[in-house]
């Protein structure tokens, strides 16, 4: 039985990934859309805003007694939150670059520092992985947002090309102490977009659909496995193709 911590576990993709990774394993959910609660001795959830650096300190330091074997950090300030913010409109807007590097890359660095502070020990096999996007090293397609009331913002991009640059550097500074970091970089999920939307995304994907939870999913179960105990410092696109064109 593997302790796991999941930081952002109350969207789309973190509501899928805590059902799967509850199962066998004792899991610890902390996310800002979540109450603290002990639920079984499988699930335990925690109210956290990963841009408070003491309140992140005090959340692993809290747990250090066991501690986690997997941090996977899934927890996002996305375009769709930015879009119901008052200066959505702006593409420029630093009021929303500032928040989504809060949240995005201040937020993941301050999880995997006290991971390592409280956490890490090198005589046990331990995985970190940090959730970009497809969209951080390749841009997105502009004109796809034009008909939308959200679009993909140049802050979301920067700070997820950050998590990359982010997850390497600790990757191969804690290569040979047993913790392994790795980024899954996903495609766009499908969740309730409209018809047009979901048309034009899958059209610029090889596999011209758009992704299910349980196959961005499959990415953190190889990662968490026995046997990917040599992968390391990667960035996994699991993207239908998208970054092959
Ligand atoms: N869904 C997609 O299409 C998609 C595509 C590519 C990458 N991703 C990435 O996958 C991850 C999960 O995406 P999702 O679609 O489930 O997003 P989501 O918006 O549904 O969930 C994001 C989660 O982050 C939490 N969060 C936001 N601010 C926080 C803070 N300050 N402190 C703690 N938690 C905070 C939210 O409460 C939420 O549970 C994100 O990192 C996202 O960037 C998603």
């Amino acid at each position: 039985m593997k302790k796991i911590c999941l930081i952002g576990g109350s969207g789309v993709l973190g509501k899928y990934f805590k059902k799967k990774l509850s199962i066998n394993n004792e899991l610890h959910v902390a996310d800002i859309g979540l109450k603290d609660s002990k639920k079984s001795k499988n699930l335990n959830t925690y109210f956290l805003d990963i841009t408070n650096e003491k309140k992140v300190q005090d959340f692993f330091y809290k747990n250090r007694k066991k501690p986690f074997d997997i941090l996977i950090n899934n927890s996002a300030f996305t375009t769709e939150m930015a879009a119901k913010s008052k200066s959505s409109k702006d593409i420029f807007s630093t009021e929303i670059f500032d928040k989504t590097i809060q949240v995005n890359l201040r937020g993941v660095f301050l999880c995997c520092k006290n991971f390592i502070k409280y956490h890490h020990k090198k005589n046990i096999d331990q995985r970190v992985i940090n959730i970009s996007t497809m969209y951080a090293l390749h841009s997105p397609h502009h004109d796809i947002y034009k008909n939308e009331n959200f679009f993909s913002s140049i802050s979301y991009s920067s700070s997820k090309a950050g998590i990359v640059g982010l997850t390497k550097w600790l990757a191969t500074k804690y290569a040979t102490e047993n913790t392994n970091f790795n980024t899954i970089s996903p495609a766009g999920v499908l969740n309730n977009q409209k018809r047009t939307f979901i048309k034009n995304y899958s059209e610029l994907i090889p596999k011209k659909k758009m992704a299910k939870p349980e196959q961005i999913f499959s990415a953190i179960s190889f990662l968490i496995s026995k046997e990917s105990d040599y992968v390391v410092g990667q960035n996994i696109y699991v993207d239908g193709g998208f970054t092959s064109w």
